[in-house]
């Protein structure tokens, strides 16, 4: 999916149920989210990504902050209190505006809506940390790869890039063992991307929006941080946020000094 498609299914699927576009837990579709008890499970993840910091004598905080793929703010709020100013960005107008409305939440919060793989807004070397969770999985790798690269310009000399992106298919997961798992999710979210197209010229089609995920191989993604991005990784753990099916891990890198 190219990032117009991806901007028009967030969009979409941010205007019917923004809480449960972030958070799709089944049981809470349809506005069914508190949105108190929504909120709090950012909280949590945020003194998660804290104490994973600590361990590795990195604390968490200082001048300036990126929340990327932000949707309503519920990780960016937690991150503000840790910081002086936070950045959310997200590529859905419904997302940022949902979240700048809920900005008493975090008054140092600044909610931008960006559509291409450069932050044009955001100068060289003026962020501390950047942190991206459920977003990259739902990119396409070659986008990723581009995200990548930005953030590493945008990064302070030792500033910190954590994010979770999904490896491969889990291959002990039961569904996983049916042949061409893969190429057949491939072929099923091309079928539904052309639906897509079809509805615009067809009106008797109609479209629905979906979630593709992606992934991009840690034995692969780690060199190429390395060598393309000037990033090292500091610690890579289990963080399965895109569900069973797959090896999903935390990354923790460290721009070079
Ligand atoms: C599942 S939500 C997760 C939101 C947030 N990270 C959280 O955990 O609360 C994914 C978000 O990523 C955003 N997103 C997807 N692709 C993006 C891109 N290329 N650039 C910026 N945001 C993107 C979507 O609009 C959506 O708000």
């Amino acid at each position: 999916m190219n990032l117009h498609q991806l901007q028009e299914n967030f969009e979409s699927l941010a205007a019917e149920d923004p809480l449960w576009t972030v958070l799709s837990d089944d049981a809470k579709r349809g506005g069914k989210w508190d949105l108190e008890e929504f909120y709090a499970t950012g909280r949590a993840v945020i003194d998660d990504l804290e104490s994973r910091l600590d361990k590795l004598g990195k604390p968490l905080g200082g001048g300036a902050a990126i929340d990327f793929g932000c949707g309503v703010g519920r990780l960016t709020f937690p991150l503000s209190q840790r910081f002086q100013t936070c950045y959310g960005i997200d590529i859905s107008r419904s997302m940022v505006e949902f979240a700048s409305n809920q900005k008493e939440r975090g008054p140092n919060c600044t909610f931008i809506e960006n559509t291409t793989t450069r932050l044009h807004r955001l100068e060289n070397a003026s962020i501390d940390l950047i942190y991206s969770a459920i977003v990259f999985q739902h990119i396409a790798p070659r986008y990723t790869r581009e995200y990548l690269k930005e953030f590493s310009r945008l990064l302070k000399p030792g500033g910190l890039l954590v994010f979770q992106l999904p490896s491969h298919l889990d291959p002990d997961y039961p569904e996983n063992q049916k042949p061409f798992r893969l190429l057949k999710k491939r072929l099923f979210y091309q079928l539904k991307v052309l639906k897509q197209r079809m509805a615009k010229i067809l009106p008797f089609i109609r479209s629905e929006s979906f979630f593709e995920m992606n992934a991009i191989h840690r034995d692969r993604l780690v060199p190429f941080l390395y060598k393309q991005c000037g990033l090292e990784v500091l610690d890579q753990q289990d963080f399965p946020a895109a569900g069973l099916a797959w090896k999903s891990y935390l990354y923790v890198t460290q721009r070079e000094s």
